[in-house]
């Protein structure tokens, strides 16, 4: 990963290399005013006879039409395709639609897709360009806080399945990843504090300094100031894709990031996905924190803290009441916790992942362990 200005002297560029083979390199650019410079930046950094801007309604609306119309304007040839919004919309029939629909505009080999929107949207059409002809070159540009600094790293496309979510998918690497904070003054307020939480994670694995940050400016990140949102959106991006350019295709350090996954994920499908990831990820920090105290892998202290900065990002931190044992039996069929016993990523404090003892960064952690994380969890952690 490197750091530099990006072109035109607006905000940041952050490298991302990931190792081969293939090896790739792939620029993100992160500032206020960014889209505005897509037709120009897309123009010049990526071969392509086509762009296909991929977009659910909502984005399309408020953001999709004005970058067709930008990049017409510039004399890119373009069309926009619309999909229905939600998850639920993640499906091979939404690929099959939006592939068919490619293929009916006369879109060829030379072809770009451009996916502006959420996590969904980068999943959705990201697989769409990492299949369309045998895979085009696809552009990333998120328009949510958790896409931005979660989804839209790491190369990872998807769509779900009635069998599970994600089931069916590619590796992708995009072409170029614009990243514009402005675009974040129309998302809910939900959907902000759930990128928060995975924000808030980077710092408790990667960085100390980031995390005191986080705590430090949580009220001003709450209300979009375009300074802190910019800052937080580089630094969550960077301190991913170092983790990511480590481990491209998710077989080592890159276990890290699940800390706070294993109990959210269960938790998410205990309560039939009711339960949004972010929120499911803040309450499973702190589990899984409270976890690591109870094994001394994690310093004693180290969930209250974590807990205090989630509170001042509007997040929970107490599990819904749900049967422990029927979550930890949830725990099992997660697609990653295979073994016989439960796996976590642990921090060993704030800012740092602890290695697991029998190498990796997977820690079993005894059902009893868990039952009894989550039980102090639901009483409420004395964190003021
Ligand atoms: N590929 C990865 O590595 C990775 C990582 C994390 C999550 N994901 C995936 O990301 C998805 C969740 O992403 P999400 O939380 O962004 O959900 P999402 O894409 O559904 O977006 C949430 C909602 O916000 C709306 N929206 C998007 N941008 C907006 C804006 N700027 N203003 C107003 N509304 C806006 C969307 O239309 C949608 O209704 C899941 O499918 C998850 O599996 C993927
Ligand atoms: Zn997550």
């Amino acid at each position: 990963v490197s750091l530099g200005a990006a072109p035109g002297g607006r905000g940041v560029r952050i490298r991302v290399h990931t190792p081969g083979p293939p090896a790739v390199d792939c620029d993100v650019l992160v500032g206020h005013g960014m889209l505005g410079e897509l037709p120009r930046l897309v123009a010049a950094n990526v071969p392509a006879d086509a762009f296909a801007i991929i977009s659910p309604e909502p984005v399309a609306a408020l953001y999709g039409e004005a970058l067709l119309a930008a990049m017409r304007q510039s004399g890119v040839p373009a069309e926009l395709l619309r999909f229905p919004d939600g998850e639920e919309h993640k499906t091979r029939d939404t690929w099959a639609a939006l592939t068919d629909r490619l293929l009916e505009l006369g879109f060829g080999r030379r072809t770009c897709v451009i996916a502006v929107g959420g996590g969904v949207t980068g999943d959705l059409a990201g697989f769409v360009a990492a299949t369309y002809m045998r895979g085009v070159p696809i552009v990333q540009v998120p328009t949510t806080l958790l896409a931005m600094i979660d989804a839209s790293v790491g190369g990872k496309t998807a769509v779900d399945t009635p069998a599970g979510k994600n089931l069916v998918g590619a590796f992708h690497t995009p072409r170029l990843v614009v990243m514009d904070p402005a675009v974040l003054a129309t998302l809910p307020d939900a959907a902000l504090r759930e990128g928060l939480a995975e924000a808030v994670k980077h710092g408790v694995i990667l960085d100390a300094a980031y995390f005191g940050w986080l705590a430090e400016h949580a009220a001003s990140l709450l209300a979009r100031s375009g300074q802190h949102l910019e800052h937080l959106v580089a630094r969550s991006v960077e301190l991913k894709a170092g983790v990511v350019a480590g481990d491209p295709h998710d077989q080592g350090f890159r276990t890290v990031l699940n800390f706070g996954h294993t109990v959210a994920h269960a938790l998410e499908r205990q309560m039939d996905f009711g339960l949004a990831h972010g929120v499911a990820v803040a309450i499973g920090m702190v589990a899984e924190a409270l976890a690591g105290e109870e094994l001394g892998i994690t310093t004693v202290g180290t969930a209250a803290a974590i807990g205090r900065v989630l509170i001042r990002c509007g997040l929970p931190i107490r599990p819904p009441v749900v049967d422990a044992a029927e979550l930890i039996a949830t725990m099992r069929l997660d697609k990653k916790s295979h073994r016989a016993a439960v796996r976590c990523a642990l921090p060993r404090a704030i800012g740092e992942a602890a290695p697991a003892p029998a190498g990796g960064w997977a820690h079993d952690v005894p059902d009893d362990v868990l039952h009894n994380a989550l039980k102090r969890a639901a009483e409420g952690l004395p964190v003021v």
